[in-house]
């Protein structure tokens, strides 16, 4: 049995102590693909921003907030973990200088600075070793370009499979799906629930792990 670490949710990353920004994400992707390696016996950790759904009884959870802390919560997870999927939407950027208190409603513009967030996949990529490596392209515009740009991100967080999506499906139940692989594949695997790609997912993804 594998031991599987999913990061889900959104990010959030404070504008001052009651304002924030974030990535739109309702965790169920992270709760389905949770759901389906429990159901086949495996240890499943989940480090999860404030999302609308709760991962499912059964997995250990820890609770973050900003990409920040799921970087550092997925790096002292993944060493004894062998699969990592990030369907977390994290936040690729922060307020440069948060306010410590709440800034007061006037007629004027605010323009926020923003800063790099890190990237969690790309930087567990880095250590990757044996380990099973899975993240999710979520994609607007015409699908040509979009095929392409998860293939770069598949090469620049070192993954092992993406699975693309079109942004329709963010909070949504079902959507269309395509998974690229490392080899050079691109499968369409047609419109799905997110339970029923995840149940496709993670069993293809847990026995690359114990080939390996
Ligand atoms: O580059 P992009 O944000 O489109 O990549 C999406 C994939 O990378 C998802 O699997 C997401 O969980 C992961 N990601 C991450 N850390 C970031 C941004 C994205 O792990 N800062």
């Amino acid at each position: 049995m594998a031991r599987v670490l999913i990061t889900s949710g959104p990010t959030r990353e404070a504008i001052d102590p009651v304002r924030f920004i974030a990535n739109a994400s309702s965790g169920r992707m992270g709760r389905a693909l949770a759901a389906a390696a429990l159901a086949l016996g495996h240890t499943v950790e989940v480090v999860t921003g404030p999302a609308e759904v709760a991962p499912p009884p059964g997995a250990r959870i820890t609770r973050v907030e900003t990409a920040r802390q799921m970087l550092a919560a997925c790096e002292r997870l993944h060493p004894s973990c062998d699969v990592l999927i990030g369907a977390a939407a994290v936040c690729d950027y922060r307020p440069a200088a948060p306010l410590a208190e709440k800034r007061r409603r006037d007629a004027s513009t605010w323009t926020l600075e923003l800063i790099a967030n890190p990237d969690v996949l790309a930087t567990l990529g880095r250590v990757k070793g044996s380990r099973v490596h899975v993240g999710f392209a979520l994609e607007t515009g015409p699908l040509a370009g979009a095929h392409a740009r998860a293939r770069e991100k598949l090469a620049e967080k070192n993954l092992d499979w993406i699975v693309l999506n079109a942004a329709e499906t963010i909070g949504g139940d079902r959507g269309a799906y395509w998974l690229l692989a490392r080899d050079g594949s691109d499968r369409a695997l047609g419109e799905r629930t997110k339970e029923e790609l995840a149940r496709h997912l993670v069993p293809l993804v847990t026995a690359r792990s114990r080939e390996a």
